[in-house]
């Protein structure tokens, strides 16, 4: 008789940030990431601007298209996560109806609210869009001319206009050693 080798697959977590553009979801998800990686704990990040250049070519700014994409790449996340690696988004994600769906469907869901003033994220401007939106060059901006719902009870919030990139990541690697979702063995700075 064949006997099936019983591996244990801990099934993995998401890290979901959600914000404004220009909050800083792409740079606390990249340096987390990296973190992570010190301590090899295997995780994958899932940008907004590389979807939507890879995956979600067919979607624009809508309501409607905004909710198809983030609940794609929930759904990559549940594949990935199933097989033990962890995830990090950086979606502007902004309505509560779409993430609380993500909720629902990821065991391991951690929102994380990167937390900006509208103003300092104009200001930052990093893309150059703030200005081609209030222009009117661009329809739909999150912020601008489309609407940004920020969560209600998210599990973190990091407030980037207050804190630097380190004490942002570090909230989010403590929140994540408080629920032993990972574990340190070393020093990590
Ligand atoms: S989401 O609303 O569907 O979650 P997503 O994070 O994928 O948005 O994409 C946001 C990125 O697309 C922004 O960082 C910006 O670079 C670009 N972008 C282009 N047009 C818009 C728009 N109308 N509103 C927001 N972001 C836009």
């Amino acid at each position: 008789m064949i006997q099936k080798n019983q591996t244990l697959v801990i099934p993995g977590f998401t890290c979901w940030l959600t914000g404004l553009s220009g909050a800083g979801k792409s740079t606390i998800a990249t340096e987390l990431s990296n973190k992570l990686n010190i301590l090899s704990v295997p995780c994958e990040v899932l940008d907004g601007d590389i979807i939507r250049k890879n995956l979600s070519t067919d979607l624009g700014f809508s309501r409607q298209d905004r909710e198809t994409n983030v609940l794609r790449v929930g759904y990559i996340c549940s594949l990935l996560n199933k097989h033990g690696i962890n995830t990090i988004v950086a979606l502007i994600s902004p309505f509560n109806a779409t993430r609380n769906k993500l909720r629902q469907s990821l065991e391991k869901f951690i929102e994380i609210y990167v937390d900006c003033p509208l103003e300092e994220c104009k200001k930052r401007d990093t893309k150059g869009l703030y200005q081609r939106a209030l222009s009117g060059e661009i329809l739909e901006f999150t912020g601008i001319s489309s609407p940004y719902e920020a969560p209600f009870s998210p599990e973190i919030t990091v407030k980037t206009n207050e804190e630097d990139i380190n004490q942002s990541v570090e909230k989010v690697l403590q929140y994540l050693l408080s629920l032993q979702l990972i574990h340190i063995n070393e020093k990590i700075n």
